[in-house]
């Protein structure tokens, strides 16, 4: 069966129709005619794969990984990067015209589209380490081109030491550079009899239990070599743990930052969702005073650590601190760097009865940040859309959208 590709889903995909019914078919361009396989039927729309691509775009390219299409990882992998931005700017544009958003998105791309990420997650499974595709099969990988190289080398070492160790209970394997060494977590499901081999004495080690590494439930167990590292963003050197929040991308992540800097100049703002409080302490040396909000304990100690004379840490959720933070104080700009959930509403409305002037909102998570968008509509216009390439090959995008309270 053939069809022609005339839209792209907000998770990469191509979209045509059959007899009237939209077919998500990953991997293909607007405008090509595909010949699909395995065709998934669903109750509102169907999914299925490009078998043979009958009328390539101008910009397909062949895949430099060879797991491209089998992991579930990447999405972009085969076009160029110019087309790839451009397919995200689309993605943007769509939703964005949900809040009637028509204007220019200003993009600002990765300088590297390998090799980028200071940090991976590997699924463990009977042995091997790899991930899942989309179908929840496991895909067993012996390096990813999405992780900066060196991460290359500890996953090798890790591969020969699970050789010999097998575990029952580990779940997965999350690799992170820093500026000297490389981080590896170890994250089990339940109590393990751990063993070390020689073969890890060289690198930094962790072991922990829980369901997520960034969570305060997840309990560390054990940990060895760590004597303490640092990530450097913009000079500034911010303390690392194993399971402390960084953006993915370092250069994409200091043009992010830079970008937010100039927004914050002479301002009083609150950070919501500040993690360690590295953009706190950025932000601080332009801005009046910074106030940042986050749940996570051992990234507020973090914080507290780096703070200074005119920043303050508060350990708590911005559900609850925000409401009461506001009404002891005004401020000028709150800058909203959630994680993939977004806002709670009851943070929305705190913003909104306080009338706080005007909004920086990051997102990595274009769908919940149109949903905060949509309720924030009645009384912000939005006044700038970057997206920033934090994550290149994939669908997902980092997006910063400035808004100013609109006059009555
Ligand atoms: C995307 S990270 C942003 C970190 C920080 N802005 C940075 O650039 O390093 C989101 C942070 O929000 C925190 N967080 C998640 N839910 C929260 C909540 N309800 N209240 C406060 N912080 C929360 C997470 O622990 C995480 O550190």
């Amino acid at each position: 069966m053939q069809i022609k590709i005339e839209d792209i889903s907000h998770s990469g995909s191509g979209v045509g129709k059959i007899d009237g019914k939209v077919i998500f078919v990953p991997h293909t361009d607007i405008g090509e005619i595909v010949e699909i396989k395995n065709v998934k039927k669903g109750s509102k729309f169907d999914k299925a794969e490009a078998a043979n691509v009958l009328t390539p775009s101008k910009d397909r390219c062949v895949p430099s990984c060879p797991y491209f299409s089998i992991c579930g990882g990447c999405d972009f992998q085969f076009v160029n990067y110019e087309r790839e931005l451009k397919l995200k700017e689309l993605i943007l544009k769509n939703e964005l015209k949900k809040v009637n958003f028509f204007e220019k998105i200003d993009i600002f791309p990765s300088k590297n589209r390998f090799f980028y990420r200071n940090k991976i997650k590997l699924s463990y499974f009977e042995g091997k380490l790899g991930y899942y595709s989309a179908d929840k099969n496991f895909v067993e990988v012996e390096y990813c081109p999405l992780a900066e190289k060196e991460i290359d080398y500890a996953i090798k070492v890790v591969k020969e030491y699970l050789k010999v160790y097998k575990y029952q209970n580990l779940k997965s394997v999350t690799f992170r550079k820093t500026d000297e060494i490389i981080l590896i977590s170890f994250l089990f499901s339940k109590k393990e009899k751990l063993k070390y081999s020689k073969l890890l004495d060289n690198f930094i080690v962790a072991t922990f239990i829980g369901d997520i590494l960034e969570s305060d439930k997840t309990k560390l167990f054990e940990r060895f070599n760590f004597k303490g590292t640092y990530k450097t963003i913009l000079n500034e050197k911010i303390p690392a743990d194993f399971n402390s929040f960084f953006q993915v991308n370092d250069e994409v992540a200091e043009n992010l930052y830079r970008f937010v800097l100039n927004y914050c100049k002479n301002k009083k703002i609150i950070n919501a969702y500040s993690g360690q409080g590295a953009l706190s302490l950025l932000i601080s040396k332009e801005s009046q005073k910074v106030v940042g909000i986050e749940i996570q304990k051992s990234a507020h100690l973090i914080a507290e650590k780096i703070k200074k004379d005119n920043m303050k840490n508060i350990n708590g959720a911005v559900e609850q601190e925000l409401p009461k933070l506001l009404q002891k104080e005004n401020f000028d700009l709150i800058v909203l760097d959630p994680a993939r959930e977004g806002c709670k509403n009851s943070v929305i409305e705190a913003i909104k009865s306080a009338k706080i002037k005007e909004i920086l909102y990051i997102s990595c998570n274009f769908s919940t940040l149109v949903r905060d968008l949509k309720s924030l509509n009645n009384l912000y216009y939005i006044k700038n859309v970057s997206l920033f390439d934090m994550f290149p090959n994939t669908a997902n995008m980092e997006v910063c959208v400035t808004l100013s309270l609109k006059k009555e």
